[in-house]
């Protein structure tokens, strides 16, 4: 360790506590929850994992870092899907965890906003509103361990987009620790202010690199007087898209989750978790999950979901379909959904190609896509789920049956992504609709980006932290 790495050690335990201060020096200590991405992706090796209790302590870790020349990769849950919060293996970097400030601030009925610490886990978030009658409509399947700073900085999406938007969408104020340590206070909850130009939306989405996101003002929604979900089976995926557009029509604003789930992605879960009961799985290509918010009564949501699905059915675009009697078959059937994720990681390292695609084309993209990389890759197991709503596929792919899997990620991850990524292209797709590029994707944002957007980028990066300290090395090369 040099001298100057030894005095910054220092200065951080006096301003966090020692405590707070994690290191290899003791060799006792494990870092692995900190230094491993959630994906068993990559292991980093951090200098130290440091961890304030405020906004102040924040900016003073800030500065002594920047004082030494140290660059800082701030941390929530470490649920990311992209390598965008865990330390290169250089051992030089600061984790900065901001698990420990994760207090509620203020709950202003009134104005319908909460304003919490940045790493606040957005499951407690959401019993806190409920609590108080309202929803905070932000849902993803790692909401147990992911914090609001964390859903920030990647400007994630979740299940619930169709109808509230993403974090960013949900966001009125921030606060923010800059690369040089100072704190802007921009937490005012105000939905109008065109005083120039708005900072807020540069630091959401910007997974760490622009500064150390410490506190936000969220938008509240009443809480629906009912939420009714039903599962449905549907002959293709452009079934699904027409099934889409008829609960649009039918259901209105009431529409609050469309996910679709293709047959290999729910067999997983019927092989990983047996004591689920997924239906009509075998049945059919493609099952859709739906969440109808009613704010009127139980029995209006079930009549509109009733004359929806019984059109569908005349149509031909559902085979089979139901309804959720209760709660907790409700939550029975969602949690179906919410297990993808975690089967595919049961079943091994895996490809993960986040797109999002006009909905009205995803069906060809998908019919063009599968064609092209199973004669490309034979045996490839394609997982194909996600947010159809808002045109955001999980377009996923699992080695063959028995391959090696690290030498199927290493040989075909290159090959298969940019196979994938010139189609969405040439459907004038995104290569990452909600998970963010973090350092996994960050080669591949220089090929599928535009030039004048990447130069624009990289004039914003070096005006906020010209000295490149915030999270070098994602997003941007
Ligand atoms: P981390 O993983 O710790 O960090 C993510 C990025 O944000 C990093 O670049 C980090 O540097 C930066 N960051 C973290 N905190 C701050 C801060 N305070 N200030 C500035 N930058 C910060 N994502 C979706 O969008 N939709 C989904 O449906 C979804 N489902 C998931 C399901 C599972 C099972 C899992 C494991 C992940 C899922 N994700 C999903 C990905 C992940 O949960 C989200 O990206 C989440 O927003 C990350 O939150 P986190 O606190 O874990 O952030
Ligand atoms: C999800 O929607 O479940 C996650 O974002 C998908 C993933 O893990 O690929
Ligand atoms: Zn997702």
């Amino acid at each position: 360790m040099s001298p100057t790495q030894t005095q910054l050690l220092e200065t951080l335990r006096r301003t966090v506590g020692a405590a707070n201060v994690l290191t290899h020096e003791d060799p006792t200590t494990d870092l692995t929850a900190w230094e491993l991405d959630w994906r068993r992706r990559e292991r980093g090796r951090a200098l130290a994992v440091v961890r304030p209790g405020n906004t102040q302590e924040v900016a003073d870790v800030v500065k002594a870092c920047a004082a030494a020349g140290t660059s800082i990769v701030p941390q929530g849950g470490n649920t990311g899907m992209v390598v965008g919060s865990t330390p290169n293996d250089s051992g030089t970097q600061v984790v900065l965890s901001l698990t420990r400030m994760n207090k509620v601030r203020k709950l202003d009925p009134g104005n319908l906003t909460i304003t919490v610490d940045a790493g606040c886990v957005l499951q407690n978030l959401q019993e806190v509103c409920e609590k108080e009658g309202f929803l905070f409509p932000l849902s993803l399947a790692s909401e147990g361990s992911c914090t609001i700073g964390g859903n920030l900085g990647t400007n994630a999406g979740g299940t619930q987009v169709v109808r509230f938007g993403n974090t960013r969408e949900l966001c009125l104020g921030l606060e923010v620790v800059t690369a040089s340590g100072e704190i802007w206070s921009g937490l005012t909850g105000l939905r109008k202010d065109n005083t120039g130009y708005d900072l807020r939306h540069l630091f959401i989405g910007s997974e760490g690199t622009l500064g150390v996101i410490t506190a936000a003002t969220m938008k509240l929604y009443p809480m629906p007087v009912t939420q009714l979900t039903a599962f449905a089976a549907v002959p293709s995926l452009q079934a699904a898209v027409e099934l889409l557009g008829l609960a649009h029509k039918t259901i209105s604003s009431g529409l609050t989750g469309f996910e679709v789930m293709g047959q290999f992605a729910l067999s997983l879960v019927v092989k990983h978790f047996p004591q689920q009961r997924v239906p009509f799985w075998q049945d059919s290509p493609y099952c859709v999950v739906l969440e109808n918010s009613d704010n009127e009564s139980e029995e209006h949501a079930r009549a509109q979901f009733e004359r929806l699905l019984e059109a569908a059915m005349e149509m031909g675009c559902v085979t089979d379909a139901v309804v959720a009697e209760s709660v907790a078959q409700a939550k029975a059937l969602w949690h179906i959904r919410e297990s993808i994720p975690l089967a595919q990681a049961q079943e091994g390292l895996n490809i993960k190609h986040d797109i999002s695609i006009n909905v009205s084309r995803i069906p060809e993209f998908v019919d063009l896509c599968n064609g092209k990389l199973l004669q490309a890759f034979p045996g490839a197991r394609l997982v194909t789920y996600g947010h159809l709503g808002d045109g955001n596929l999980h377009y996923n792919v699992q080695a063959p049956e028995g391959q090696d899997q690290e030498k199927f990620l290493v040989e075909q991850e290159g090959p298969m992504n940019a196979l994938v990524y010139d189609i969405v292209d040439a459907f004038n797709g995104s290569i990452s609709a909600e998970h963010g590029i973090g350092s996994l994707k960050a080669d591949k944002l220089a090929h599928h980006k535009s030039p004048v957007a990447l130069g624009l980028m990289r004039a914003i990066k070096t005006a906020l932290d010209p000295h490149n300290l915030m999270n070098p090395g994602k997003v941007l090369t």
